[in-house]
């Protein structure tokens, strides 16, 4: 039996952007496939918006070359726009128009009119969760439910690739949630979606992972790949109630790649596994106990630190 390989839907090739002398995004490469979320994940001023821009066709790349659903996005910005749903960072939204106002204005803006627009209305408001609140104004909305509404227009003419750009930076933890059920529900029926997100907990939701620092993509694969990537190196906890000065005595040993705290616990990054002993008597020679040192599963922010250490 034959497995039919999902579509590249998203391509890029050395993509990269300068600001003058600025490089802000510094020849990227990635493909992404038709029902895939795939997360791009880095800190602020990593280059994410400015890449997503370039791959909406809103932003001409300076160099390299980007496809978006066969269309290639320094020549035919144009196609990419009308087949693509794009959130961006900002807000799209106005706050004296209603709920229905805003869906109505956007499904104008993709020329669905008459009985289609009702339909495409009511379908996204509901499943965007919004039909109680048609009527209410996009201003006196929370910040959750402003993002909901905001992804709803992004979707009103059925997009097959969906950009969404840190739709959940400042929203909730409950509302996170429901935004990232919905994001599933879309790659579900087919939909490809790109995510850029500064919060690493939010990896986990991805099926493919973008790592980006300083411009340059350090790392992609699955979030599991990830973590088991050599080159990330081993991690090790601390349990202490004096893990502030722990951190402060270990930070700047010469073979510790990355440490951070956690909770009531120092996380720290070595590059190998017979480092642990060296840390051990390190700590001990600091004077605090090192009884509870232990290597553990390193979680994706531990990886994204040591990565970031050695890039
Ligand atoms: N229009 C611009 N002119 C000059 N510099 C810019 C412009 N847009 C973005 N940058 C710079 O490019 C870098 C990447 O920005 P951005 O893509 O917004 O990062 P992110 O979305 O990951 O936070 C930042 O240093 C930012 O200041
Ligand atoms: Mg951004």
């Amino acid at each position: 039996m034959s497995v039919a390989v999902p579509l590249v839907t998203v391509c890029a090739e050395g993509l990269s952007r300068r600001f003058g002398d600025f490089v802000a995004v510094d020849a990227i490469s990635f493909e992404i496939r038709a029902g895939e979320i795939w997360g791009f994940l880095g800190p602020n001023g990593a280059g994410k918006s400015t890449a997503i821009r370039m791959l909406c066709g809103v932003l001409a790349p300076s160099s390299g070359r980007a496809d978006v659903l066969g269309f290639d996005v320094a020549r035919d910005p144009e196609a990419v726009k009308l087949r693509i749903g794009y959130m961006s960072q900002g807000s799209s939204l106005w706050n004296d128009l209603t709920v229905e106002e805003h869906l109505r204005f956007y499904a104008g803006m993709f020329e669905i009119y008459g009985r289609a627009q009702d339909k495409a209305v009511e379908e996204w408001m509901e499943r965007v969760g919004l039909t109680g609140r048609r009527h209410e104004l996009a201003g006196a909305l929370p910040g959750g439910i402003r993002k909901r509404l905001a992804l709803g227009c992004t979707l009103l003419h059925h997009p097959k690739v969906l950009f969404l750009d840190e739709p959940t930076a400042g929203v909730d933890p409950v509302s996170r949630r429901e935004f990232w059920d919905l994001i599933a529900g879309l790659a579900e029926e087919g939909a490809t979606v790109m995510v850029s997100t500064h919060y690493m907990d939010e990896a986990e939701h991805c099926n493919t992972l973008a790592l980006i620092y300083s411009g340059r993509i350090i790392a992609q694969g699955t979030p599991e790949d990830l973590k088991r990537r050599p080159s990330a190196g081993i991690t090790v906890e601390i349990p202490s109630h004096q893990s502030v000065a722990i951190l402060d005595a270990i930070g700047a040993l010469p073979f510790v790649l990355s440490s951070a705290l956690y909770g009531s616990s120092v996380h720290v990054t070595l590059p190998r596994r017979e480092d642990i002993d060296r840390l051990r008597r390190a700590v001990d020679e600091s004077g605090f106990g090192a009884e509870g040192l232990s290597e553990i599963a390193p979680s994706l922010e531990d990886v994204f630190a040591a990565l970031v250490s050695s890039a």
